[in-house]
């Protein structure tokens, strides 16, 4: 199969090969997403094979407006309200309880709620409309890399694989959406995103839980795709928490680095990828420096700045500790 990129005004013939139940990556302004059928069991299960993905492994339901959502839930809860009049459309992922049988089981993972996510990207928004259904969104990597930020990373891991790419160019933020869960009596933030638990609970005008670990009491996974390792690239990543730790590391072209500009400036290494200016350049930029390093073959270790500061760091700090399984420079 030969994998077509769709321009802005060749949207049409996406929506004809999502209506056919074929699979269409679509922009958004976090990554790109992997795009079927929200109701087409089958177009659903591909979406599981071309990424590799484990089945258990629940999707997001991509809407392009509250409404559409609304015929999949058993009802709008206030905080659910609430929050949607805030950050939708937006990178704002809300879990609700779902009517019986409304979705297939292989989009909701045989779980009795499912993901819900309004994206603000134009494109998006008007193919999910002239579809009038929604469509599946997980990210369109393959399972266990970094997330695409653009459509060239969507071609470079599916290409072959899927019908096309609707490409508008690099997303906006490049780190996933904010997940919370709505369907328990405290809302819950299972994956930290550029909107910040102050920001959810200011909006809801109450607390919100900060879900740290990846299980739930009984031993369910809660955003099931958190025990899986991710984001990682085949050589070992360390994170660099102290900027003055980049000073005492033995550079070599088997050694990559990614630093913000006025780090790099000040250190001899020469296999580098320049993360930007400050925090939120660099959270747009990791997954592609991520995936920049993965393509060096020879490359034995990977160094990553870390950031303590800014409100996109904990979603930043999330996806880097997981790239590198936990390992920071320090205690190496
Ligand atoms: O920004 C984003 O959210 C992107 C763009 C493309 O929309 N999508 C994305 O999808 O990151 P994905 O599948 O890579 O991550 C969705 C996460 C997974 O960890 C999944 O386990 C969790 O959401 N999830 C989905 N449905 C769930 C449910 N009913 N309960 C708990 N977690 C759920
Ligand atoms: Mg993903």
């Amino acid at each position: 199969m030969e994998t077509k990129i769709f321009s802005k005004d060749q949207l049409d013939d996406a929506v004809k090969l999502l209506k056919r139940g074929e699979l269409v990556a679509f922009p958004t302004e976090t990554v790109y997403g992997l795009g079927a059928l929200a109701t087409d069991e089958v177009a659903v299960k591909n979406v599981y094979a071309a990424k590799g993905r484990p089945s258990d492994n629940p999707l997001i339901v991509t809407v392009s407006n509250p409404e559409m959502m609304a015929r999949y839930v058993t009802q709008i809860p206030e905080v659910a309200e609430k929050l949607i009049n805030q950050f939708w459309p937006g990178p704002l992922t809300i879990i609700l309880k779902v009517k019986e049988g409304a979705l297939p089981n292989a989009v909701t993972g045989g779980l009795t709620t499912a993901a819900f996510r309004n994206p603000q990207d134009k494109l998006t928004q008007e193919l999910i409309s002239k579809l009038d259904a929604p469509i599946v969104g997980p990210s369109a990597n393959t399972s266990t890399k970094p997330s695409p930020t653009t459509a060239e990373h969507v071609f470079h891991d599916l290409n072959g694989k899927i019908a096309g790419i609707v490409d508008n160019g690099p997303t906006e933020i490049g780190l996933e959406s904010t997940i919370i869960d709505l369907s328990v009596e405290t809302p819950v933030v299972l994956r930290p995103g550029e909107i910040t638990p102050e920001q959810l609970s200011e909006a809801l005008g109450q607390a919100v839980l900060m879900n740290k670990g990846t299980t739930q009491t009984k031993g369910v996974p809660k955003a099931p795709g958190m025990k899986y390792r991710h984001y990682a690239p085949s050589a070992p990543v360390y994170i660099v928490d102290d900027v003055k730790d980049f000073e005492k590391i033995v550079y070599n072209n088997q050694v990559g680095v990614a630093a913000l500009s006025n780090v790099l400036k000040n250190i001899e290494a020469n296999n580098t990828f320049n993360l930007g200016e400050n925090i939120d350049e660099a959270a747009h930029n990791l997954f592609g420096a991520l995936r920049y390093f993965d393509e060096q073959k020879n490359i034995k270790k990977i160094y990553v700045q870390g950031f303590q500061q800014g409100d996109i760091s904990a979603a930043y700090m999330n996806r880097l500790t997981k790239a590198a399984a936990g390992h920071h420079y320090f205690n190496k």
